[in-house]
């Protein structure tokens, strides 16, 4: 039998305030990556699946998740310019709110939770890109978050140059926050997932979008045997 994906590897020491989903009936997935590198196709592959599996899937995305996160996203992204502290804070205000009224009632009644970026973009965003601090911002991030971590965080790693030429559109304040931006960014998610194995799955996302859907299935196959 293979060793249940939830638990925190041995080495991994269970800091003060952290919490695996593990405790919570549901099962919680994030996805994670620069910007352009296909989270959200992934985010929407993964969830026509499951729910062809009989699954009730909660899908959903920081900033933005609740009608208050859409008021938030506009501002943080579309706003005035804003000190990274502020900026930092605002993202903590949209995770606080949207795991207290949306991620936690659905994981407590069973549902799957996939969501288009989560607590580690604040700290590899604000952290490393901005330059607050990593440790710092995920304290911050996880007090908002009363310590909730994904089962799972798909990391779908791509060279910004090719993530950032794939949007159209306007770009947004972070996508205008330059190459150099984006490279440490990329780098801080890296380290992160090597950190943490046993909640990270990092993929090459420039493979075709199935290859990837394929991958991030596989790895969630001993979460779903059994369930619904
Ligand atoms: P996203 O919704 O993924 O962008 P879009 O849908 O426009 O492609 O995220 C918006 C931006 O916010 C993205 O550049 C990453 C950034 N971000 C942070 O800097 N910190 C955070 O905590 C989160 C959740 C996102």
């Amino acid at each position: 039998m293979s060793p249940d994906p939830r638990a925190v590897p041995a080495d991994v020491p269970r800091e003060r305030g952290r919490e695996h989903a593990g405790d919570l009936a549901g099962l919680f997935v994030s996805f994670e990556g620069g910007d352009g590198v296909g989270k959200s196709t992934q985010v929407s592959l993964l969830g026509h699946h499951l729910a062809a599996l009989g699954r009730e899937v909660v899908v959903t995305r920081e900033p933005g998740g609740t009608p208050l996160g859409l008021e938030l996203r506009q501002a943080i992204l579309h706003g005035e310019d804003l000190d990274p502290r502020t900026e930092a804070l605002l993202y903590a205000a949209d995770r606080a709110h949207h795991v207290a009224t949306l991620v936690r009632p659905a994981l407590e009644r069973g549902a799957v939770v996939l969501t288009d970026r989560y607590l580690d973009s604040s700290v590899a965003y604000q952290g490393t890109g901005r330059g607050l601090g990593a440790d710092e911002v995920e304290r911050l991030s996880l007090w908002a978050a009363r310590g909730l971590l994904p089962h799972v965080t798909v990391l779908l790693d791509l060279d910004p140059a090719v993530g950032l030429a794939r949007l159209t559109g306007d770009p947004d304040r972070l996508e205008s926050a330059g190459a150099d931006f984006h490279r440490r960014t990329r780098e801080a998610f890296l380290a992160r997932a090597a950190q943490d194995p046993g909640r990270w799955l990092v993929l090459d996302a420039a493979q075709p979008a199935e290859v990837v859907a394929a991958q991030v299935r596989e790895r969630l196959a001993p979460f779903l045997a059994g369930a619904a």
